[in-house]
């Protein structure tokens, strides 16, 4: 028997009695999916998924995004594939750190992720918990004159952009996505295209505000950051091997625990792909070669 039951936050609910291989009828999946519509994120503890269950439980929600060399399936991991620990100067390493900004799942592609699953595979002693926050509850708890001002503002997204503000410069190529030129342009607030909801879509990735200074369009986010990723609205789940959780990346954000990065910490990432209908906005072509700076040229 499926048991939903609300976390003690403004999102997100833990679902037990998943039935070994995910065996679940046609109603139990909807129930799920109706459940992932009202709460915005499901835990499902201690749930050991293999990776083809993993993406066949990601695929109930919608088709799967293609991530590092075009895989369903990724590990976030500071091990390298010999098992050895990562070091500072890897790319690798510098987006596992960079996921400790809030952030919403490839915000900074044309095509913004649905949702993301993520599971445990090998957890830290301390740290390395993943936080959700419900950008639902943070319109709804902004205040008038805010909501006014930033209605019909919107923010571009760049992984160049955010990694440059978290002290990581990345060459075109060492991440995904664009610079400044062509960087996808969304608005702050989003409406869910399932429940109507609005919620606010920023995060690390969102850098420039057209019609603003630049200065004034970064402190104006970082407010709303503030704002949004603040209790009750914040989630924390320590990780135990085998839990699995997935998050509406329209209406969440989250962010990584910072850990011992010299110990193994092992997680195990599926993508459901946005709706080109809702999630997708058009870019031009990145015509900048080289690392994103903070004061170039407005994006054409
Ligand atoms: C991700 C992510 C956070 C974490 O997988 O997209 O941001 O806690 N992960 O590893
Ligand atoms: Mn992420």
């Amino acid at each position: 028997m499926l048991e939903i039951t609300p976390l003690d936050c403004t999102l997100g609910a833990r679902v037990t009695g998943m039935p070994p291989g995910l065996q679940l009828s046609g109603a139990e999946w909807q129930e799920i999916e109706d459940a992932f519509h009202r709460h915005a994120a499901l835990v499902f503890p201690a749930l050991h998924l293999s990776d083809d269950e993993h993406i066949a439980f990601a695929e109930h929600f919608g088709a799967i995004e293609f991530l590092r060399d075009g895989q369903k399936v990724v590990r976030i991991s500071n091990l390298r594939p010999d098992g050895t620990v990562m070091n500072s100067k890897e790319k690798r390493y510098q987006t596992l750190r960079g996921n400790e900004g809030w952030h919403t799942d490839s915000s900074y592609m044309p095509l913004a992720a649905k949702a993301s699953a993520l599971a445990a595979e090998i957890v830290p002693e301390r740290g390395g918990e993943t936080e959700l926050a419900d950008m639902r509850n943070a319109w709804d708890t902004l205040d008038d004159e805010t909501r006014e001002q930033i209605e019909g503002l919107s923010a571009y997204h760049s992984l160049y952009a955010s990694q440059a503000k978290a002290g990581f410069v990345f060459k075109t190529g060492d991440g995904y996505g664009y610079h400044t030129r062509g960087a996808p342009l969304r608005p702050l607030v989003k409406v869910h295209p399932m429940t109507g909801r609005r919620s606010l879509f920023i995060g690390r990735h969102a850098f420039r505000i057209p019609g603003m200074e630049d200065g004034d369009a970064q402190a104006l986010l970082d407010r709303l950051l503030e704002h949004a990723c603040s209790p009750p609205r914040v989630y924390t789940h320590r990780w135990q091997p085998g839990d699995l959780m997935i998050w509406d990346n329209r209406c969440v954000l989250h962010r990584a625990g910072a850990y011992d990065y010299t110990t193994p910490r092992v997680m195990r990432h599926v993508r459901v792909a946005g709706d080109p209908e809702h999630d997708l906005v058009s870019t031009g072509r990145d015509e900048r070669a080289d690392g994103f700076a903070p004061t170039a040229a407005a994006p054409g």
